[in-house]
């Protein structure tokens, strides 16, 4: 049996400790995590997120090729060269860069999964692939919904219900333990998504457009994003946070293989370790 906890609100995580050693999946879907997943997509080297936005210029000035990114309710803080629009993210501006990354609640979802024992950014952008990592990992897990200004938002709940729903399909609901929050979510994904035989992306942009982040987000001019936000599996790239920095899972991965292959070869190379 695979537990499935979900917290409607980074908010409800009040202790650094609360994700310790858990395999958590965050989300933020307006706009953060799409955001994230997009510029890592583009060749953005790593993302750096920060809770704060002092910190974030610190760790800039001690990093070269680093660009300062992210927003203060919706707006690009100032001094920051981007925003948090996925459409800023392009490959000519990311490219091989170090973005620090400070936004409003997704960033400090992410922070306060450092403690964890895996930890991946969830967005409509590639659902499949979260569906098949967390069918792979075949673990319990935790979905941290970032929320808006320390409390529940209805697009990040309904997300954090489709990824039940789509594992409940998968691998059938009994080999799954949910509590309310998750129930409450599963509802609202069935509720809200699957009325009609192929509806998903236009229901993800209606509920965009509804919540109360969607509509601030419009007030501003960025109803493009609500649009590009609500595309299901753009991507197959799964970012993934280790050691506080972000990058594709798969970019992990062959780092890791890389540096295994350089230590053989270092240990055969040693005088005397070639066994004749
Ligand atoms: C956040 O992290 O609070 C959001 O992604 C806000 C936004 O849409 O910029």
């Amino acid at each position: 049996m695979i537990n499935i906890q979900v917290f409607l609100s980074q908010f409800l995580i009040t202790d650094e400790l609360t994700l310790k050693d858990k395999n958590v999946v965050i989300v933020d879907v307006l706009r953060a995590s799409s955001t994230i997943l997009t510029a890592l997509v583009n060749g953005a080297k790593e993302i750096i997120p920060s809770e704060n936005v002092s910190v974030a210029a610190r760790i800039s000035k001690g990093l070269g090729n680093s660009v300062l990114c992210g927003e203060r309710n919706g707006k690009v803080i100032e001094g920051f060269k981007y925003g948090n629009s996925p459409f800023e993210y392009t490959p000519e501006n990311v490219k091989g860069k170090s973005l620090i990354f400070s936004t409003t609640n997704g960033t400090v979802a992410i922070t306060k999964a450092k403690f964890a024992k895996s930890a991946v950014i969830a967005s409509y952008l590639n659902l499949n692939a979260v569906i098949h990592y967390l069918s792979e990992l075949n673990e319990d897990f935790v979905i941290v919904c970032s929320g808006k200004l320390n409390d529940f938002c209805i697009e990040d709940s309904v997300f954090a219900g489709l990824i039940i729903s789509r594992l409940f399909d998968l691998n059938g609901k009994d080999k799954y333990s949910i509590l309310d929050s998750g129930y409450a979510c599963y509802k609202l994904a069935k509720q809200f998504l699957y009325k009609t035989a192929n509806p998903e992306v236009n229901r993800v942009y209606h509920i965009f457009k509804k919540s109360e982040h969607g509509k601030y987000l419009c007030s501003l001019g960025f109803e493009e994003d609500l649009k590009y936000c609500s595309s299901i599996d753009m991507f197959t790239g799964l970012p993934q946070i280790k050691n506080g920095i972000i990058k594709l899972k798969e970019t992990f991965e062959i780092e890791a293989s890389a540096k295994s292959k350089m230590k053989r070869v270092n240990i055969s190379n040693k005088p005397g370790a070639s066994i004749e």
